[in-house]
């Protein structure tokens, strides 16, 4: 079950599990009452008060526990389970879009009121990256209840509950009747928001029919079609700037960002806020046959899904995956939509938290 080599111990449990532990990772790990604070779970262990070659004096498996016994005559204690614990999956894993796809529609009342509801609607929107809420109050600012669910809004400048009509602060081609092509908001910030909820509070207008791209899946089939052009959308800063005359909020980023695992993290477009790029740069002939290209994808059918959203439906998107749009629209009765920002992580870890409530 254990055997004890130059610079790490094999634990093996059965066949098909087998953990290498280094004996740095055990000396960190040791989950005893001196190195771990027992009220809050963290760890009060220092790494650096002991040698970087450790080696353990004595190594044993008692109780389902790892027992260590160290030069300096500490005893460390790592329960199994919690080994087997740190290799569970966290987060359930995103789906690409169905054809034909049409985000699921939860109910609001019991996303907010019921433990269950949520788990399953947070996992619905972490899957797909998008959900409509249904039967939401048609009521102003009621995207603060969201809250519960979502965390703190993120706020940004211009307006924490941002109103999009046409009789309002016009800053932006959202307030005016015309079609909206797909972006995610304030590309402007070097850190997007990373949910956005738009809520319909009346719809009574001809066309303005809701869209949204599923931008994850474009840029992995551009890399899979053109891995030159991903590397140079993954590289090439483009500046976006949105204002007005009391705002400024402008930034240099590139399209595409990628986790250290290569997995893409975020699609950054918006056309509107796209601003003129130095043409001198070097690259600017390269980069502008591949952002023709991704262009030419974020109005493909493949990636799209239209619908109309409803007086008292809130549209949710996971905006470093999911584009919105709008179709244009005739003024000939009431519109009124407001939106408002969350942290992703707070809305993924709270299916962890509610888990954990429920057991
Ligand atoms: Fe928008």
């Amino acid at each position: 079950m254990i055997e004890v080599n130059n610079e790490s111990v094999i634990l093996s449990l059965n066949s098909d599990q087998t953990f290498e532990l280094p004996f740095l990772w055990l000396r960190d790990n040791c989950q005893c009452d001196l190195c771990r604070i027992s009220e809050t779970e963290e760890k009060q262990f220092l790494l650096h008060t002991v040698c970087a070659d450790i080696q353990p004096e004595s190594v044993e498996v008692k109780d389902n526990t790892i027992h260590i016994v160290w030069p300096d005559a500490h005893n460390s204690i790592i329960p199994i389970n919690k080994i087997i614990e740190s290799k569970k999956q966290r987060y359930p894993n995103h789906k690409s879009w169905p054809k034909k796809f049409i985000p699921n529609k939860h109910d609001w009342k019991s996303f907010l009121d019921d433990n269950e509801t949520a788990i399953k609607t947070l996992k619905d929107f972490v899957e797909s990256g998008v959900i409509i809420l249904e039967n939401a109050p048609k009521k102003s600012n009621s995207l603060e209840l969201l809250s519960k669910r979502f965390g703190p809004i993120h706020e940004t400048l211009f307006e924490r509950i941002h109103n999009v009509s046409v009789t309002g602060h016009v800053y932006n081609v959202a307030h005016t009747s015309k079609g909206l092509p797909p972006h995610n908001d304030f590309a402007s910030y070097k850190y997007q928001p990373s949910v956005q909820a738009l809520h319909m509070l009346e719809n009574e207008c001809e066309g303005g029919e809701s869209v949204i791209v599923d931008g994850w899946e474009l840029v992995n089939d551009l890399r899979h079609d053109h891995p030159d052009y991903f590397e140079i959308l993954s590289n090439f800063k483009i500046p976006f700037r949105e204002f007005d005359e009391e705002n400024e909020t402008y930034a240099e980023a590139p399209l595409i960002q990628c986790l250290s695992d290569g997995t893409v993290e975020s699609f950054r477009f918006s056309n509107q806020l796209m601003q003129m790029i130095d043409p001198t740069r070097k690259g600017i002939k390269e980069f502008y046959k591949a952002y023709h290209e991704v262009s030419k994808r974020v109005f493909d059918e493949k990636y799209r899904s239209v619908f109309r959203l409803n007086g008292g439906e809130v549209l949710i998107v996971a905006s470093l995956r999911v584009l919105h749009a709008r179709e244009s629209f005739v003024p000939n009765g009431k519109r009124h939509l407001q939106d408002a920002y969350f942290v992703y992580d707070n809305a993924a870890n709270n299916i962890v938290l509610l888990s954990n409530k429920l057991k």
